[in-house]
């Protein structure tokens, strides 16, 4: 019997498979479909202070090997999910979540934390510095090491929760802005969010998504995800969520010896919304197959 726990600042899962932000909507959507408690934990739709309508459509376009979005955070802002979308988070998730929270300005970051740091179920804070599709918010945080630091002080403030800084991939050197947010007290590092990307209709000789660019992710960008964990592991001492790409046991395998504690699931829930609880069923033998009895063990076991 393998032992798939692993823990997460004050977070101890039974499992490190959590569902992306943005691919797993409040949860209660995919707990039609299976038992969404054997999850380790989940973390939800990104929220601002204000409600957000989204970017204008088509938001998607298909890619080989992957996708590109440009939601633009859509969301109902943060008081009515407070008031709505938890309840009903509490009715069908009897664990921990991870609330996902991103902003315009450090003020706006600052007020969703310390709003939902009153939350009992919301184990973790995700700050999202890395929103590639909206101007002035999200990923210009994520690109300036002044920024990020800047951000990291400001929400770990007004919070006693663990808060994970998400970074985003588009930066020349990543390791200099994991390091800027531990500077800042950050307790942990979610990477990677989505890299930008283009498609043009070539019928129309238009950009596909309307707000012409976007974040493209799936499996195509599991080979940075890796390379990126594996340098943040180096050069920061908090812990890290791992993310791009990932849609198999092995894979969650592989990022995790790269140096990922946890790990989570988001272009392949749109492809297959069972995608996690696949995944998570076929992790014992995925680590019997490789002779791995904990699966703790083997964080960034790649370095040694
Ligand atoms: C979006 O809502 O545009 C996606 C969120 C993100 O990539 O951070």
């Amino acid at each position: 019997m393998v032992d798939t726990k692993i823990s997460l600042g004050s977070m101890n899962l039974t499992n490190p498979i959590i569902p992306a932000s943005g691919t797993f909507g409040y949860g209660y959507e995919f707990a039609e479909l299976y038992d969404i408690n054997i999850l380790g934990s989940f973390s939800f739709k990104g929220t601002t202070k204000d409600p957000r309508f989204g970017n204008p459509t088509p938001r998607i376009a298909e890619c080989k090997n992957g996708m590109i979005n440009s939601v633009g955070l859509q969301n109902p802002g943060i008081e009515k999910v407070i008031a709505e979308e938890l309840p009903k988070i509490k009715d069908c998730f009897k664990k921990q979540v991870i609330a996902n929270i991103s902003g315009f300005s450090v003020d706006e970051y600052v007020y969703c934390c310390e709003k939902i740091d009153k939350e009992k179920q919301v184990g973790l804070i995700e700050v999202n510095i890395s929103c590639p599709n909206v101007h002035n918010g999200g990923m210009s945080f994520g690109t300036d090491e002044k920024s990020a630091y800047e951000v990291t002080k400001a929400v770990k403030k007004v919070t006693k929760k663990p808060v994970f800084m998400k970074l985003s991939p588009n930066v020349t050197d990543i390791t200099k802005i994991a390091k800027a947010c531990e500077e800042g007290g950050a307790d942990g590092i979610s990477l990677i969010n989505t890299l930008m990307g283009m498609r043009i209709d070539v019928k129309t000789r238009k950009c596909v998504v309307a707000n012409k660019m976007g974040g493209f992710s799936g499996d195509a960008i599991f080979p940075v995800a890796v390379r990126m964990v594996y340098q943040v592991y180096d050069a920061v001492k908090i812990p890290i969520i791992g993310m791009g790409g990932v849609s198999s046991a092995k894979d969650v395998l592989e990022i995790m010896m790269a140096g990922a504690s946890a790990v989570q699931v988001g272009a392949a829930n749109l492809i297959n919304p069972y995608a996690c609880r696949d995944i998570i069923n076929d992790l014992p033998k995925e680590m019997e197959k490789y002779g791995i009895e904990k699966l703790s063990d083997i964080i960034g076991i790649a370095h040694r």
